[in-house]
This record gives C-alpha cells, structure tokens and sequence, in this order.
C-alpha cells in the first residue's frame, strides 16, 4: 500500500532524458517518487489516488536566488528612480541596501519572520517548492544570525523548503568605514559563527563597484572555501568585475545577475559547472539595458537558471511564472528552456539537483499538478495562475 498515486498526469520530466509521458501514473510514498507507470499500466494500491484528468505535471518550481528575509521597503526609491536618481546614486547616498538594512535591524524576529512568511505564501500559490533566502540585510552578527534563523523557522513549516545562503559580503556597514576591514570582520567573526551554529552551508557575495572588489571577494571565498562552505557570487550585474570567472576559479555553484559578463568567461563557468542564474525581474525593475549575453550561454551549454530575486530594490517580485515570463519576452528564452531554469537547472544552482529538480525514480515528490495542458500556458498566461494542487515531500497541499 503506498501513499499516493497521480494518475492520467501529462508529465513533463525535465530528466536526463526529458520526457513528455502522456496518461502516466506517478507513484509516491515516504516522500519520494518511487514509480512512474506508461499509459496502461495495472495501478499499485494506493492510500489516495488523485486523477489528474490528462493535465499537466512539473517537478516543483524552485527558487535558487532570493532575498526574502528583509524590514520595511523601499516604495520610496522606486519613485526616486522614475524621478531620475539612479540605483547606484541612492546606495551612495546612504540609501538602497544600507535602508533596508537599517529596517531589518529594527526588526524583531517575529516581524521578520511574519513578512517573509507571507511572501513565501505568496510564492508557493505560483508553485514554488524549494527557496533559496539570502541573509545580507543585518551586515552584523546578530542581525544576519537573526534572518537566517527564521530562514530555519520558515523551513520548519515543511510547506516549502528553504536553502539558507550566508550574504555577509552585501554592502559595508555603517559601523565600518573600510570595505577590507568589513572583509576582514566576516573572516574573522562572521564565519565562525556561522559555522558554529550551523545556519547556511553557502556563502555568496556582492562583486560590484557599490559592493566588494574582485580582490576582497577572492579573500573572502579563500577563507569561506578552508570553512567548507559552498559558494555563490552576484556578478556583473553593473559592471564587469570578473565576478564569474573569480566564481568558476572557486567552483562556485553559481555566478548570478550577469548583464555584464564578457563573453570570454562563458566558458571558465562552463568548465567549472557555475550555473549561470539569470534574474530578469531585476533587469526589469532597474530598467537595465544591457541584456546578459544569452546567445552565447545558451550556445555554451553552460546550465541556465532563472531566479525571482525577491528583494525590496532591485526586484520586489515573488512569481515564477511571471520571471519565466520575463525570461522569455525580454531575454528571448524559449518557454522550455525556461521552465528547465527554474526547475532542474535552479536545482543545480543550490547543489540538490540530486533530490530536486526533475521527475524521477527517487527524487523527493516536489510537484505541481497544473490546470492546464501545456507548459508554455503557464509562462504565456504568466498572471493567471494555473497551479491547482502541489506536492510537497510527498505531502498535498491545495
Ligand atoms: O540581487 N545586487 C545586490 N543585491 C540585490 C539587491 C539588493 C537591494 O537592492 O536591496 C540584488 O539585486
Ligand atoms: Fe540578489
């Protein structure tokens, strides 16, 4: 007697060998996919049987790049921009990050926690199974210990489950007025402490002009690396750092944002498997013009993900859908490649591609059950929100 059975599922695996089944039965039990049958097949008895009425099943959406966790927003600079001051501008005059880190440290636990609970509601409504959350809003120990906590509590709930990333290397703090003495710090004080109370097992980085030099970000993986901690980078989002070939140099797991990146490095992230995480609601809101180099990713068979970036600056969106959408209109992704992005490849990006990420024999029964037929419905009618049951660890939720 297993758990459960989906049967008559339009399946889309997003495997090895990338399958559409049509009538197939998927079989769950303890949390894991044990069976997918072919059409025809003698059903396995089964403590719930749902009929899938020949509509379309993906593997849960995955989330690889968020910054969830914050206090207040910034609705504020949003207007300030479309009155002409810049991104880059604001965070020079004391405001962008640095507000909401201020935001972030007047707030309690318990308000973090209900903020981010609420998008993550919010997320999983658009079929979100796995989020990544980034700490990266307190830039001082009890602050970043304090939204990695409830990064944990949130994982606790068992509705989605949530990959902390360690995101000391933001910005500079107010307390500091030197970025290597700040580098210095995390080394020193911060990953200790991290490591210690065991609240992320990956570290990431902002390599950008308003953030860390190449230098400082290769100090701090150097020492992140000795701590055994896996890594990740915001890369040329504004400028070319050589964030993504530093990322590759450290076998990263991924080099995220991107816009800037120099062809020449496509292949150091390709031979070292640094996924490539595009994050195309950020180029969105920011009005960015320069379009990551797609063409040249896609030819290079580098692993392409795309991530919400859910934040209150840069990209204060929690859909999916609505970034494949954004994946397709503005970087010209086809709907298959996207949906590839946010479900094995995002996998990938936060090393669970071995549990996460696809349908198959094994892997955690994370699924969407759509009320639709095809994928690139849910990409085109990116607002109407066509997730009519998700799965979660084998568990339904409507
Ligand atoms: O991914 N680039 C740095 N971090 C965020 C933005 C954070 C913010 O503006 O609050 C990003 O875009
Ligand atoms: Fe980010």
């Amino acid at each position: 007697m297993y758990d459960l059975i989906i049967q008559n599922a339009l399946l889309i695996t997003f495997d090895q060998d990338d399958r559409i089944l049509d009538n197939a039965t998927l079989v769950i039990d303890q949390g894991k996919i044990i069976d997918i049958l072919p059409k025809g097949s003698v059903l396995p008895k089964a403590r719930e049987i749902v009929n899938h009425n020949a509509q379309l099943v993906t593997p849960g959406l995955i989330d690889c790049h968020t910054h969830l966790v914050y206090g207040g927003n910034r609705a504020d600079e949003f207007e300030m921009r479309l009155n002409g001051v810049s991104y880059e501008e604001i965070a020079k005059q004391g405001g962008g990050i640095r507000s909401t880190v201020m935001a972030t440290r007047n707030a309690s636990l318990d308000a973090l926690y209900h903020s981010a609970r609420r998008r993550l509601k919010q997320m999983m409504q658009y079929g979100t199974t796995t989020c990544e959350i980034k700490s990266g809003y307190g830039l001082d120990i009890d602050t970043e210990m304090k939204m990695l906590k409830v990064a944990q509590n949130l994982n606790t709930l068992k509705e989605v489950d949530i990959i902390p990333t360690f995101l000391g290397a933001h910005a500079l703090p107010p307390e500091f007025d030197d970025k290597d003495q700040y580098i210095d710090f995390i080394i020193a004080k911060m990953l200790p402490v991290l490591k210690k109370e065991n609240l992320a097992q990956v570290v990431d980085g902002f390599c950008e002009n308003i953030g860390f030099s190449h230098a400082q970000i290769r100090r701090l993986f150097t020492h992140a690396k000795e701590h055994g901690f896996r890594l990740k980078l915001h890369a040329e989002q504004l400028s070319d750092q050589k964030g993504a070939a530093l990322a590759a140099q450290f076998n990263a797991l991924s080099a995220d944002h991107l816009e800037y990146l120099a062809v020449e490095d496509i292949a150091k992230m390709r031979a070292a498997n640094t996924v490539a995480v595009l994050l195309p609601g950020a180029y969105y809101f920011l009005r960015e013009t320069k379009l990551p180099p797609i063409t040249e990713l896609l030819k290079s068979e580098v692993k392409i993900a795309i991530a919400t970036d859910a934040n209150p600056g840069s990209s204060p969106f929690l859909s999916l859908p609505l970034m494949m959408n954004m994946a397709c209109t503005l970087f010209r992704m086809t709907p298959y490649q996207a949906f590839q992005a946010t479900t094995i490849n995002a996998a990938y990006a936060l090393g669970i591609q071995d549990q996460k990420g696809s349908i198959e024999i094994g892997k955690c029964a994370d699924l969407v059950l759509w009320d639709c037929e095809h994928y690139n419905q849910i990409i085109y009618d990116a607002t109407l929100n066509y997730r009519k049951t998700t799965i979660k660890n084998g568990k339904l939720f409507a």
